[in-house]
């Protein structure tokens, strides 16, 4: 069985992670899709609902899960869970730029490999942060996210992850 995860905030999910998702389904036997929580972020919904809106999403595609990374490593997340690969889209240099460090010390901490995907050029514009930023300023944003996002856009999302005390 060859297990990768597609790690991210999803916040929320947009046609541009669904597009590498389903690539990545299409390379390894069972893809995770591992929403994390970084309590330095700000985020416009909360955990659940993350979870929520990439399972209504992915509901019909075959071998794709969806659950949380929790609070630890993804490093250690992968290694628990016999994952081969973190599959990870790439749009531009910067993406690179960002994601290289990253794989690096994923493969040094537990030996797991990183695969960059190229992402589609019809979807190098989209980011998560743009989307929520277009729709808040009253764009429509219904060319770039699922259905499912679209409603919990215009329901507003629910507050945001609160740092753990201490
Ligand atoms: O969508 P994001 O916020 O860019 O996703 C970043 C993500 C989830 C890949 C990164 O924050 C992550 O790996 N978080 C888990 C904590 C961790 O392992 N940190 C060290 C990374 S080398």
């Amino acid at each position: 069985m060859r297990r990768a995860v597609c790690p991210g905030s999803f916040d929320p999910i947009h046609n541009g992670h669904l597009e590498v998702i389903a690539r990545a389904a299409g390379l390894f036997d069972e893809v995770i899709v591992a929403v994390s929580t970084n309590y330095a972020k700000q985020y416009r919904f909360a955990l659940e609902e993350r979870i929520d809106m990439a399972r209504e999403t992915l509901a019909s595609l075959k071998g794709i899960v969806v659950e949380p990374v929790g609070d630890g490593l993804l490093a250690e997340y992968c290694r628990q869970r016999g994952v081969s690969a973190i599959v990870k889209g790439l749009r531009s240099s910067s993406d690179f730029d960002y994601e290289l460090p990253m794989a690096t010390m994923n493969r040094q901490l537990s030996g797991v490999e990183t695969v960059f995907l190229p992402a589609e050029a019809h979807y190098l514009h989209l980011s998560s942060t743009l989307i929520k930023e277009v729709f808040t300023l009253g764009g429509s944003v219904s060319d770039f996210v699922p259905r499912s996002v679209l409603k919990r856009l215009h329901a507003g999302g629910s507050a945001s992850e609160t740092p753990p005390r201490g």
